[in-house]
């Protein structure tokens, strides 16, 4: 879970990777690096621990030279955070330069055998045995590119991993399994990166690399690409994609933070969750309804989504969705079959344990059916039939407006199942007054958030899984500790938890929960509790009010309700100092199991 990038072109190469580093931090930012071919035939690597600002403010990437390099972005799995640990990494005697995404699982065994034959390890990385191998390669005299599908061939587990040779120093070679990788092809020059954004600037042409293919990049004597099956190591045709998405939909703006803005763009890019394909809807719904288990696979935020979508799905068209963690998966795998129907729900469209249940599926021969925000994704690609998010880049750590988009598509779908249609062009009206309304008393609830060390959010029904996603928000960008429960299961044991003052944030939308809701409130409040109500009235029994437009069809409460606690998360996490777009040990897609 890194973000990598290369550059081969005219650019001054040290811009351009720094930007790259910038555009791709959201994956990782333990440490960072460059390697470059400097003066044309040898390679310069700088790295240090740290964020990519940090570094650069004493190692300048811009000031390096050339026009081919590679950069990293770490975050650590297989050795501690230290500047021996940060990628790039050498082989022994610095020719050939690599750096790589994802873990390999057998590299014990391949620093055994490359250490019986003279090689010297400097760091405590998995990823370290890559240009150790290539480097064998090349000594056993074969040509770059076979080197590296050698290396490939010997590697398991998950890779994205991009290699230098400064005996080769206008090539570069890229390969991939179960880590992300694409090509961006412009005139004159090649970007490889784990995804798109640091090269939307510069091209929208781009190649989008399968499990178990390479690319070989060449730009002396003209430009020259080609694409390889790593295990029989023939070369292979591929096509061309053209992206969608604009630079500008990935920079910061007029905004502090990347989370913010994504927050306020919600009431516009919430309609654009219904700008689906009109017969991919009515064939998914139907898929939904005529399976006989319909699985559905997601982590973290995304899971959120589906447990509100299988509300909207039990209500609207009387079906049973059986939604699971991904992580999980693996227990309920065993009652799949040719009929089973799996559906990955994934903002990234790369977490791997949302692919290790696509796989188990496959072998199942059960159907794979995907709801995605990053259009050529892994899980779009693996799947029968994609619905998207059309929520843009999403680049905060914190997943925002996908959390609202993931809900505007399993509504549309839950109707659509139901045989109707449904129209969001009031919901971003609402979702524009749940911004507005409560802005000035949730930063002043942020600045009494700063001193509490534990929160819970109560929600029945279809607020039960808004509650978990209230709570998740706030932990991970502001490290309060908070929980997420049904409303009703706090008196079952939690409830010894709350004393004086404990905030309690209660989900209290004008359904049929409202009043078994209100009254577990009551319980915590008369335990001490302060209670911020979040619902469309004010009640006696709030200590604070957080106010909900009032909706006609209250299925709808869900989507309103989040706004709030978006907010909520984001003011407590810049009141105590926190950078809420890098989140402390976490990072945006999780490539990792
Ligand atoms: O890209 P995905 O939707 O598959 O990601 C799943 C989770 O890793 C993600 O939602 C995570 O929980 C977010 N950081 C939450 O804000």
């Amino acid at each position: 879970m890194c973000g990598i990038i290369g550059y081969l072109g005219f650019r001054p190469v040290g811009k351009i990777l720094h930007s790259g580093l910038k555009a791709l931090e959201y994956r990782g930012y333990d440490s960072a690096g460059v390697a470059v071919i400097e003066g044309g035939a040898a390679v310069r690597i700088v790295k240090d621990t740290g964020k990519v600002d940090e570094i650069n403010s004493s190692l300048k990437f811009d000031s390096l030279e050339g026009h081919a390099g590679i950069a990293h972005t770490r975050w650590a799995t297989h050795g501690g955070v230290t500047q021996p640990n940060a990628h790039p990494h050498v082989s022994c005697g610095g020719a050939v330069a690599v750096v790589h995404n994802g873990i390999i699982e057998n590299y014990k065994e391949l620093r055994e055998d490359l250490r019986s034959k003279g090689h010297a390890f400097a760091s405590q990385t998995d990823s370290e045995v890559i240009p150790h191998l290539i480097e064998e390669g090349l000594k056993a005299g074969l040509p770059f590119d076979k080197a590296v599908l050698g290396a490939c061939a010997r590697l398991k587990g998950s890779f994205a991993f991009l290699a230098l040779s400064s005996a080769n120093p206008s090539e570069l070679m890229a390969a991939r399994n179960e880590s992300p990788l694409i090509v961006g092809v412009g005139d004159n020059e090649f970007f490889v990166a784990s995804d798109c954004i640091p090269f939307l600037d510069y091209t929208k042409k781009a190649v989008f690399l399968n499990d178990g293919e390479a690319v070989w990049l060449k730009a002396e004597g003209g430009f020259e690409m080609k694409f390889f099956d790593f295990k029989s190591g023939r070369q292979i045709m591929k096509e061309i994609s053209e992206i969608k998405w604009s630079a500008s939909q990935a920079q910061k703006g007029e905004f502090e933070h990347f989370m913010l803005k994504e927050i306020m763009e919600e009431p516009f890019v919430f309609k654009q969750s219904a700008f689906q394909d009109e017969l991919v809807l009515k064939d998914f719904a139907k898929g939904v309804l005529d399976a006989k288990d319909a699985f559905v696979v997601a982590s973290g935020t995304s899971f959120h989504a589906s447990l509100v979508g299988r509300a909207w799905f039990k209500k609207l068209a009387a079906k049973d969705l059986k939604v699971v963690l991904a992580s999980e998966f693996a227990l309920d795998s065993e009652s799949l079959s040719k009929d089973s129907l799996v559906i990955a729900v994934s903002q990234s469209g790369e977490t791997a344990d949302v692919l290790d249940c696509i796989r188990a599926a496959k072998a199942a021969g059960a159907r794979i059916f995907s709801i995605v925000n990053v259009v050529g994704s892994t899980v779009d690609r693996l799947s029968e039939k994609t619905l998207y998010l059309n929520c843009g880049p999403e680049v905060g750590v914190a997943a925002t407006k996908s959390f609202l988009n993931q809900l505007g598509v399993f509504c549309l779908l839950a109707f659509a199942a139901k045989g109707e249609k449904v129209d969001f062009a009031e919901l971003g009206v609402f979702i524009e007054q749940g911004l507005e309304w409560n802005r000035e008393k949730l930063k002043e609830l942020a600045k009494e958030f700063k001193f509490r060390d534990n929160v819970y959010f109560l929600g029945r029904g279809a607020s039960y899984p808004i509650a978990l996603e209230g709570a998740l928000k706030l932990k991970e960008i502001s490290y309060i500790h908070a929980e997420g429960m049904p409303a009703g299961e706090l008196k079952h044991g939690t409830l010894a938890l709350i004393e004086k003052g404990t905030p309690v944030v209660l989900l209290n939308p004008p359904d049929s929960s409202f009043t078994h809701a209100l009254n577990n409130g009551i319980e915590a409040k008369a335990r001490g509790a302060k209670i911020i109500g979040v619902g469309v009235e004010n009640n006696e029994n709030y200590d604070l009010w957080l106010q909900l437009p009032k909706i006609e069809n209250p299925l709808f409460y869900p989507i309103i309700e989040t706004i709030p606690l978006q907010l909520l998360a984001y003011y407590s996490a810049v009141e105590r100092g926190r950078d809420p777009d890098k989140p402390r040990n976490l990072a945006k897609s999780v490539t990792v199991r």
